[in-house]
């Protein structure tokens, strides 16, 4: 017997030891560890860490984490001569996909796929990630890159090596609490394409280039750019209601509301509107803090019935916002911190692989007769 689901909407397809969602009461844990307490006691690092090794590290086992993604910040030179030769026009996140998959030309195995040498590719893509978007940006504004600072943690170096400068300890600590909020959720959209992509038994790169193409998407994680340009269209708190009002009118979506799974408000949208408002207010951006708030209002009074409340998007985009970030640097971001879990699934997937091959329903015609080409009309 099969059953179609258009969009595959509740079906298991995975198991997974890493996070865990309850959608209707807005619960969100990392290996049994809820999010709210990992946002403020955790680090990403150590947060790669739970979700690879499924336990919290010792102090031994966190330092010897960090070493060794520290050791993996550089990027080859033969990168950077790519990059150099990329449009400045290119978008960051179609110059990480294609990045991350240029990489695998940089390793003697690419192919390796046990789960040994899966983690090990693994750390080093994580360890240079931040260092490829940092370097396309400032190569892009005609600045050469900054080498990374393997002094710093992945939040704090990220920064440096974007602006030049040791970012304060509140702006590094506030992206690091974006990172850990995003590194893993279930079998959304770009981390399932990641598993299916592995499940062929082809390589890590591969996998993670395919992620990166899912998350690009408007109704994925591009959706932080799509609440930034929104927010922007709106010219101020006055005029909130009218544009909600005419969007919905017209059944268009309000970028940063909405999610498959959950049916109350995205806990690390809890998260993140906390942080938003405290950056807003230490920015100036106070405005843009306020009109995030109204839109939340309005679309709890017209929709929140329907179980559309905001996502993890919708307070990302100012928090990335004040912390200085350029708009189509903040998908990026995501995939920066996501490449923690997509590499966990893929590490999963591994151990335990069968090919993901579901079926299509045929919803075409049969017996159609050949026709001759002179004989087409
Ligand atoms: N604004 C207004 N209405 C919405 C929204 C929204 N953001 N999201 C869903 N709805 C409405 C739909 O119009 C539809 O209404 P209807 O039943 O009257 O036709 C109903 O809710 C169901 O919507 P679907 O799109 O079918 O729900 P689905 O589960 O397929 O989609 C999705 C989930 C894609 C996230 C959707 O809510 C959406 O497009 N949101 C905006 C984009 C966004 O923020 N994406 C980020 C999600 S989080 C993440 O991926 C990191």
């Amino acid at each position: 017997m099969s059953t179609y689901a258009k969009g595959l909407e509740g079906v298991v397809a995975a198991e997974t030891q890493m996070s865990w969602i309850d959608g209707v009461n807005g619960v969100l844990e990392y290996v049994g560890i809820n999010i709210d307490a990992l946002a403020q006691n955790s680090t990403f690092e150590e947060t790669v860490y739970l979700l690879w090794n499924k336990k919290l590290p010792t102090r031994a086992e966190l330092d010897a984490f960090t070493k060794e993604l520290r050791q993996h910040y550089s990027i080859s030179a033969g990168i950077v001569e790519s990059i150099r030769k990329i449009p400045k026009t290119a978008e960051p996140m179609h110059v990480l996909r294609t990045l991350i998959s240029e990489l695998a030309f940089y390793d003697a195995d690419p192919n390796a796929n046990d789960v040994a040498s899966a983690r090990k590719k693994a750390i080093n893509i994580l360890g240079q990630a931040p260092t490829l978007v940092a370097a396309y940006d400032r190569i892009r504004r005609g600045l050469d890159p900054i080498a990374p600072n393997t002094e710093f943690g992945f939040s704090q170096n990220f920064l440096y090596m974007l602006n030049g400068e040791k970012p304060t300890d509140t702006m590094a600590r506030a992206f690091d609490i974006c990172m850990i909020t995003h590194a893993d959720h279930g079998l959304n959209n770009s981390t399932f394409a990641a598993r299916v992509v592995i499940s062929t038994l082809s390589d890590v790169y591969s996998a993670l280039t395919a992620a990166v193409g899912s998350l690009r998407g408007p109704l994925h994680g591009g959706a932080n750019e799509g609440v930034m340009k929104m927010l922007n269209e709106i010219p101020s708190i006055d005029d909130v209601e009218k544009y909600v009002m005419d969007k919905l009118a017209t059944k268009s979506k309000i970028m940063g509301f909405g999610h498959r799974v959950y049916k109350a408000k995205d806990p690390r949208a809890n998260e993140l509107q906390k942080l938003a408002q405290q950056l807003a207010k230490d920015t100036g951006n106070e405005a843009l803090f306020e009109k995030s708030k109204k839109i939340e209002e309005i679309m709890a009074r017209e929709v929140g019935a329907k179980g559309i409340y905001p996502n993890v998007d919708f307070y990302s985009a100012t928090t990335y916002h004040c912390i200085g970030l350029k708009l189509d640097l903040f998908t990026p971001m995501f995939a920066m911190s996501r490449l923690g879990g997509w590499s966990g699934h893929i590490i999963e997937q591994l151990s335990d692989n069968r090919l993901f091959r579901p079926k299509a329903e045929f919803v075409g015609e049969h017996n159609v007769p050949y026709v001759a080409i002179n004989d087409r009309k």
